[in-house]
């Protein structure tokens, strides 16, 4: 596997890799990778000739409160994994590289970004659709690939993809989950054994809806209340921030459910922020007023 660290190099070698009809798949993450971003890696070289992997902590992605300078580093574990997989390059900056002293663009996909997770994390997809503009730009490849875990970072992307007429296609991957249904994520490091435990109230809260779902509960107000039971029977959980259906597209709660559906939740266990999602379609006969 091969390190690169300098912008132009990459491009670079992208460029020559895609002027000899090599086809490029990338997966961005931020490190301390687990099964869920080597699940996005498997996708990207099953399905490319050049795989390309990039870890890169995006400062400004964190709100000035949250916990950019803690967020789990482990460059040595990740690279060791990344070549356990076959990964062709690995893209690793650092910070003076990719944000000059004079930097001052922003990339904002209005109106998406304020919904759901955006509204508790002002400025945090504007960091996101920041830094993959930029990387788009550096690594340029034909496919990139996110998980459906952070489902609205992937619907931001796609808009940012068609609104600036980007030449990427953006492939989202099943979340992959711990035995117990608890979705992998870095943050899963921060949480305490007992913390740990009750995070698994999140998936079941959203199996319960999905299964109320398809069993003929139309009425979000009916399902909202259902998940919230369900998470504020957890002590542990200091805030439950959201846990509704929205449109898949345009991330607006819905009232009633009438076709596909995204039930989405995020909740704090002390300073820890987890979220979580499941598509749900209703039942084929379920019939709304
Ligand atoms: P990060 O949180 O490291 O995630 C990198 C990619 O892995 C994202 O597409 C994310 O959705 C995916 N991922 C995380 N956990 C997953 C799981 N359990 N199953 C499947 N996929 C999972 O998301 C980011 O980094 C950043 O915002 C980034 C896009 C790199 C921009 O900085």
């Amino acid at each position: 596997m091969e390190i690169i660290r300098i912008p132009m190099i990459m491009r670079e070698v992208t460029m020559t890799e895609r002027i000899r009809g090599k086809t490029i798949g990338f997966v961005p993450t931020m490190g301390a990778l687990h099964e869920g971003h080597l699940s996005l890696v498997r996708m990207a070289k099953g399905e490319n000739n050049i795989s390309v992997v990039s870890i890169y902590v995006n400062p400004k992605q964190f709100g000035p409160a949250e916990d950019f300078l803690k967020y789990p580093r482990d460059t040595e574990g990740d690279i060791e994994k990344l070549a356990g997989e076959g990964v062709d390059i690995l893209f690793l900056p650092d910070d003076p590289h990719m944000y000059l002293e004079d930097f001052t663009t922003q990339v904002k996909v209005e109106g998406l970004s304020e919904r759901l997770c955006g509204f508790f994390r002002p400025g945090h997809f504007t960091g996101v659709a920041t830094v993959v503009t930029k990387l788009f730009n550096i690594v340029i490849p034909h496919k990139a690939y996110f998980g459906q875990k952070d489902y609205q970072q992937t619907v931001i992307i796609k808009r940012l993809v068609k609104d600036l007429n980007m030449n990427v296609e953006i492939v989202v991957c099943p979340t992959v989950r711990e035995k117990d249904g608890v979705a992998m994520s870095s943050r899963n490091a921060y949480l305490l054994k007992e913390e740990r435990q009750a995070a698994t109230a999140i998936y079941s809260c959203l199996q319960e809806a999905s299964k109320a779902a398809r069993s003929g509960t139309t009425d979000v107000k009916e399902l909202k209340r259902l998940m919230e039971n369900i998470l504020c029977a957890v002590p542990l959980f200091s805030h439950v921030q959201y846990a509704s259906a929205y449109n898949p597209e345009t991330l607006e709660e819905l009232e009633k459910i009438k076709g596909e559906a995204l039930l989405a939740v995020a909740v704090k266990i002390g300073n820890t922020r987890l979220i979580d999602n499941l598509m749900v379609v209703p039942a084929r006969n379920t019939i709304v007023y």
